[in-house]
């Protein structure tokens, strides 16, 4: 028996997480990136936000939700009395598709064992999906966003809701009010759940 070999059930660790994931080329979108958007906030939050992929600004900047949508997604946290350094947020997708193009299926399929580790060190009790794509991954493939947002959804065992994306927002304010009462519906969830 070799002593120092790593044990292969030995639980994942953030520091091992970044290592494996930086300079990740799986898929083509690592061709065309200025940064892996890893992910930012709380490694312990009790509530995770999951969006698509990176935009332009998140592609510069090294981080999620950094453009207008981000500010957005700040506001939006305000309103039920959060910010990001109390929640987790990361991507489907690590790197920026070009022209903002919905990450493909198997861009998406190559990079998710990444943010699926995020979600289980983070092991929040509840998962936020930004827009379909995200609702799509981890809920149903057949998730339909104009119907099934502010729903509750069990997925492995947490807490899951879906709701408009930030940018879908800014395209089309006449969804905020359903996302108003999406947001409030999470909050009563937070608050009884006593997370
Ligand atoms: N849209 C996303 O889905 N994620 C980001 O990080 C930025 C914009």
């Amino acid at each position: 028996m070799d002593l120092f070999k790593e044990n292969p059930n030995t639980a994942d660790t953030w520091e091992r997480l970044r290592a494996d994931c930086a300079g990740c080329g799986r898929c083509e979108l690592a061709r065309t990136r200025h940064h892996l958007v890893f992910g930012v906030g709380s490694e312990t939050a009790d509530v995770m936000f999951i969006g698509e992929g990176p935009g332009e600004q998140e592609d510069l900047q090294g981080d999620p939700f950094v453009g207008p949508a981000g500010k957005l997604l700040d506001t939006m946290l305000a309103i039920i009395g959060l910010d990001r350094s109390q929640v987790y947020i990361a991507n489907i997708v690590k790197c920026r598709p070009p022209r903002n193009r919905d990450p493909l299926p198997d861009e998406q399929a190559a990079c998710i064992g990444w943010l699926d580790r995020q979600i289980a060190l983070v092991d929040p009790a509840i998962l936020v999906f930004l827009g379909r794509i995200a609702a799509m991954a981890y809920i149903r493939p057949d998730f339909r966003i104009t119907k099934e947002h502010g729903q509750w959804f069990d997925v492995e065992g947490r807490r899951a809701i879906a709701m408009y994306h930030p940018s879908a927002l800014l395209r089309d304010p006449s969804k905020r009010p359903e996302t108003f009462v999406d947001l409030k519906t999470l909050q009563r969830e937070i608050k009884s759940l006593n997370v």
